[in-house]
């Protein structure tokens, strides 16, 4: 039996590793390699005998955007990229003999924008909502004779249709999958469980079954758990009849003892394997990956599996900087790890559905996910936005969202939208609302629904905010305590915090709070943002002092593609181009910038949201020319206590908690003009030049230390890497940092030396960057300049094993050189 059990666990995660990830099956073929692309309209296109020889080749994923040029004609609020246009791809192909009589079905995880699928120059159908996956059966369009079939995709993303970055093109997988006439439909297992202790899980599982076939069909659905170690804990089977042509769920519940629970510290994920036999024949297996673990939200927090968690989350546009909107997992992989060290448990998708892989990355890392639908209902906040399609589209596309994603043990809550503008419409608003709600309910009731709101105290006059299970609250710490006094029964979160502004490694004095500054960058003392912004330190005291509030989402975690406030436009509605401040063109509001590399807010956040002792001190320690003149010095610790030393003097012990930093804080609704922080330590240093240090003391003992010192002239270059070894499969990543340093190892601050770069062996330079908010240089070049001392070059694995080595080189400056392996 064991034996038994062994080889069906092994055949299984061949099965698996055949099929990629989550509810793939094993009949799916990957279709991202071999399209051909065009990057304006086509007339006749659509036509099988179209002649497209001459279009450039290349594999998904793709986002032409990226690819640039930045120009002002372009909207800076869209990051400055020509994300609007016709492009067309198409993609040759012979039907695989194993698909003769067979369900074929051609699935995109999505494409933005505006998709129109033809195939064999018939017409097979459409989806607007770039952000949401779909799929047609093609079987009666394709050819099974051996001659070559034709797909023909048209997108078509619209200028002024997005309040950021969108990107464009067949940016995330594309798949055809083939199945016998009976088989599991798409998104077609459902699974739930409804009660998880330490002792015993129950899971539920409701399968979609279709009957394709004239016949009625008598068949075996029948699903084996997995648990994490691959080890089958248990089995559950029954026989169901399905008419011709249509469907039936099956519903089948079983338990599983001792269960090794989902939760944000370990994330144990186990699996379903449904089979589908008929006539003694598998006729398909279909697999679903699980975590085990129950939620609960009541007006006093948010329990998973009955503890309670506080939000440390993070709001993250899709888009990884220099690659677009393209999904690669390691990309985001990465983005989420960085997310976990800064100490994020939470993700909000805003302001729309993530990708497949996104999602699986967070039930691997162990985040819990608010599922976000919609950035606009009917009433638009940009002309050709989401509103054109919201009356046709909006049901289909949210009810998707939820049937796709309802097995992630990551997700939450489900969101329907962000600061939605009929929150105050008293007449309709709450019916849209109630609609929305109701239509996510319908598939999957175990999660609560949420809408963004910001315009307190409109949402609950109007009868909005009831329509929702769970109030998000978006820029408004000074009202909790009202909000709770006036409404205490209703559970509340902050869905959007903070809207902190600055550029890495810049530093503006003497500090003052200013609107804009004529560097069009942001000073990183971390106190600027536009009207309703105020530094993190405000959230953190107004969270502390209602600690019913199941906690916050920052916006945001990483810098993104366009909206480069407080530069370029008025507010995040303003219609028309925000490019009055050109060549500012993607966000400061990241805590982390468009690199990866962590801005000194990184480190703010973590201090106050892990307990493994940390330190950080700021700004850089290279002010020529201002010798004597008072430089602050901040300090973010989770540490006790912390002493500054100038030279080796001390310039005093503080106490974290007591001794208070004074911040320049005037935002809508706050009274005052300053807040006192006990979330940093500070000190008013004259500055000579040196090494500053600060020393972290936990219990009176001394237990870390950092230090800054003057950095001299930029002499070399300092290559690192994210790892040592790297997946040969053609789109696994290496991330290397670039760092100018002077001739001690010292990092230059100031630095923007041009590095130039060059890759030899099993792989190539995909994108550059250095998280400089108006730089226009290509993020495809093999050449980049520094900022604050940095740059980034992003590797891309070819599918030959070997090695693959970066070489950068800069005028004056001794090169560097680095190698990966590729396995
Ligand atoms: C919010 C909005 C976000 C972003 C942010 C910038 O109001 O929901 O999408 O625009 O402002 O502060």
């Amino acid at each position: 039996m064991n034996i038994a059990k062994k080889l069906l666990g092994s055949l299984f995660f061949l099965v698996l590793i055949l099929s990629g990830y989550q509810s793939a099956q094993a009949q799916d073929i990957n279709f991202n390699d071999s399209w051909s692309f065009f990057n304006e309209e086509a007339k006749g296109a659509e036509m099988a005998n179209f002649d497209d020889s001459n279009w450039r080749k290349l594999d998904l994923p793709h986002d032409w955007a990226i690819e640039g040029p930045f120009d002002e004609k372009y909207n800076a609020r869209c990051g400055g990229l020509p994300f609007h246009g016709t492009g067309w791809y198409r993609k040759h192909f012979k039907t695989p003999e194993s698909a003769k009589g067979k369900v074929v079905r051609l699935e995109f995880e999505g494409a933005m924008y505006d998709a129109h699928v033809w195939v064999n120059g018939k017409f097979v159908g459409n989806r607007p909502y770039g952000y949401i996956g779909f799929e047609f059966d093609i079987s009666k369009e394709l050819k099974y004779d051996g001659s070559e079939n034709v797909i023909a995709v048209r997108l078509q993303p619209q200028d002024l249709s997005s309040r950021w970055y969108p990107g464009a093109g067949l940016y995330r997988s594309v798949w055809l999958k083939i199945d016998e006439a009976v088989h599991v439909a798409q998104w077609g297992t459902y699974i739930t469980t409804p009660t998880v202790t330490e002792k015993i899980a129950v899971v539920q599982n409701e399968t979609t079954v279709v009957n394709k076939s004239d016949q009625k069909a008598s068949v075996t659905v029948k699903h084996e758990y997995f648990a994490p170690n691959g080890e089958m804990v248990a089995s559950v089977e029954e026989p169901i009849e399905i008419e011709a042509n249509s469907s039936k769920v099956s519903g089948l519940y079983c338990k599983i003892n001792n269960p090794l629970r989902w939760d944000t510290e370990t994330p144990n994920l186990y699996s379903a394997l449904t089979t589908i036999t008929q006539n003694g024949k598998v006729v398909d297996t279909y697999k679903t990956r699980i975590g085990l673990r129950s939620i609960a939200f009541t007006k006093d927090g948010f329990f998973l599996n009955n503890k309670k968690i506080r939000f440390n989350g993070v709001c993250l546009h899709h888009d990884n900087g220099a690659l677009g909107s393209a999904v690669y997992r390691r990309a985001d992989q990465r983005k989420l790890q960085i997310m976990k060290d800064m100490g994020v448990n939470a993700i909000r998708t805003s302001h729309n559905p993530p990708s497949r892989v996104f999602l699986e990355l967070c039930d691997e890392l162990g985040l819990v996910v608010l599922d976000e639908a919609f950035d606009v209902w009917k009433k638009a906040k940009v002309p050709n936005g989401y509103n054109v399609f919201f009356e046709e589209w909006a049901e289909r596309d949210i009810k998707d969202m939820v049937r796709r994603d309802r097995n992630h043990p990551s997700v939450i809550m489900w969101s329907t939208g962000n600061e939605i503008l009929e929150q105050g419409d008293k007449k309709n608003g709450w019916k849209v609302a109630k609609m929305l709600n109701d239509y996510c309910k319908e598939i999957d009731p175990t999660r609560p629904t949420t809408v963004g709101m910001n315009n307190y105290t409109a949402p609950y006059e109007s009868n909005f905010a009831q329509q929702t299970d769970i109030a998000g609250i978006n820029y408004k710490p000074t009202k909790y305590a009202e909000i709770r006094e006036t409404y205490p029964e209703l559970p509340i979160y902050a869905s959007e915090t903070s809207s902190c502004t600055s550029s890495r490694g810049v530093y503006h004095l003497p500090i003052e709070k200013y609107k804009t500054h004529e560097s069009i960058h942001v000073s990183s003392y971390d106190l600027i943002g536009p009207p309703w912004a105020y530094p993190p330190d405000v959230e953190f005291h107004f969270q502390e002092q209602n600690p019913y509030i199941m906690g916050e989402f920052i916006w945001t975690g990483f810098d993104y593609l366009g909206e480069p406030t407080p530069y370029g436009g008025k507010d995040n509605s303003t219609n028309g181009y925000w490019n009055g401040d050109w060549p500012s063109h993607s966000s400061y509001f990241g805590a982390v910038d468009l690199c990866g590399f962590p801005k000194d807010r990184f480190f703010l956040y973590q201090s106050h949201w892990t307990t493994k002792p940390m330190i950080h001190l700021l700004p850089h320690w290279n002010w020529e020319g201002m010798e004597g003149d008072t430089i602050p010095v901040y300090c973010y610790t989770n540490c006790d206590e912390a002493e500054l030393f100038v030279n080796g003097k001390s310039m005093g012990r503080k106490v974290k908690g007591k001794d208070l930093t004074e911040l320049i804080v005037k935002f809508i609704r706050y009274e005052g003009e300053t807040f006192q922080s006990k979330y940093r330590l500070s000190w008013n240093v004259p500055y000579e030049a040196g090494t500053i240090k600060v020393v972290g003391y936990k219990d009176g003992k001394e237990i870390l230390t950092e230090q800054i010192s003057t950095a001299g002239e930029p002499a070399k270059i300092n290559l690192s890497i994210d790892r040592s070894e790297i997946d040969a499969d053609g789109t696994d990543l290496a991330y290397v940092t670039v760092r100018i340093e002077d001739k001690d190892g010292n990092i230059c601050p100031m630095a923007d030396n041009l590095v130039n770069f060059s890759v030899k062996g099993a792989g190539e330079l995909i994108a550059v960057d250095n998280g400089n908010q108006i730089s226009l240089e290509s993020f495809q070049a093999n050449h980049r300049k520094a900022f604050s001392g940095m740059c980034l070059a992003i590797l891309r694995s070819s599918k030959n094993t070997g090695e693959i080595t970066l070489t950068a080189k800069s005028k004056k400056l001794k090169s560097s050189q680095i190698s990966i392996t590729t396995k």
